[in-house]
């Protein structure tokens, strides 16, 4: 795949301009970031790590009927994604009580909730995304009421895919936040990452996280718990 200009680079990647206008080349990095980017790190391999888990999660989902950005996986840290606008916002679906939901509102961790929880925060670092209603979406024009419909629908429908198939792997998806984006056509497909960056996965047995808030919270051994996601998810060791 013949790449030209860099169009942007996060916090967790990079994308790049493709000879093909309707493709991009998404390249996971190895830094990671908590808390808004107050905390840093980079750990080698977490990248190649973040870029097959979500090329795996993306396809799984795809199979499942959820359209998604995902074309292929190109290179250890690197895979081919269709061009789309990003809708400016996250949605979070959280099936058990963690993070910053504790925080807000002063609820207990580890309470399952008796549905899944959507919740919107608007995409802007410097205001370090905050939580926004369907009625703030509505007024700024962030969103359409038929695209709050679509993105709460299929954000649904990949917890629900998710949550069954990671309880198969003896794991727990507490919760995940999802990001999408409008195709040329005008609908409205799943995009960014699914990995452990983006999901609390619990250990079912120990309870033990999984994901990255090993790193938020200083828990050690990032890699070796990112590792054993892929090991569960694919039978194979990684590197
Ligand atoms: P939170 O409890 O910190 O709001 O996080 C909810 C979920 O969203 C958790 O799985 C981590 C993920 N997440 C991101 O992927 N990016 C972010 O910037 C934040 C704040 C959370």
């Amino acid at each position: 795949m013949q790449v030209t200009d860099m169009l942007y680079e996060g916090k967790a990647k990079k994308l790049f301009i493709t000879e093909d206008p309707s493709m991009l080349l998404v390249e996971y990095k190895d830094s990671l970031t908590a808390f808004n980017a107050r905390k840093k790190s980079s750990l080698t391999g977490k990248g190649s790590l973040t870029n097959r888990i979500s090329a795996e999660l993306l396809e799984f989902v795809g199979t499942q009927g959820v359209p998604t950005h995902f074309v292929r996986l190109l290179d250890d840290t690197c895979q081919l994604v269709r061009r789309v606008k990003i809708i400016p916002l996250e949605l979070v679906v959280r099936n058990i009580t963690a993070g910053s939901i504790c925080r807000r509102l002063g609820v207990e961790e580890g309470m399952e909730l008796k549905d899944p929880l959507v919740e919107f925060y608007l995409k802007n670092d410097d205001l370090g995304d905050p939580l926004v209603t369907e009625d703030h979406i509505l007024s700024f024009r962030w969103a359409t009421p038929s695209d709050i419909y679509a993105m709460k629908k299929l954000a649904l429908q990949v917890n629900r895919i998710l949550k069954e198939f990671f309880a198969g792997l003896e794991i727990i998806l507490v919760d995940l936040k999802l990001e999408f984006g409008r195709t040329p056509e005008g609908n409205i497909i799943l995009a960014d990452e699914i990995s452990p960056d983006t999901c609390r996965l619990w250990d079912a047995s120990t309870g033990e996280p999984l994901d990255k808030d090993r790193f938020r919270n200083d828990l050690g051994n990032v890699l070796g718990s990112y590792r054993e996601i892929w090991r569960r998810i694919t039978g194979r060791e990684k590197k």
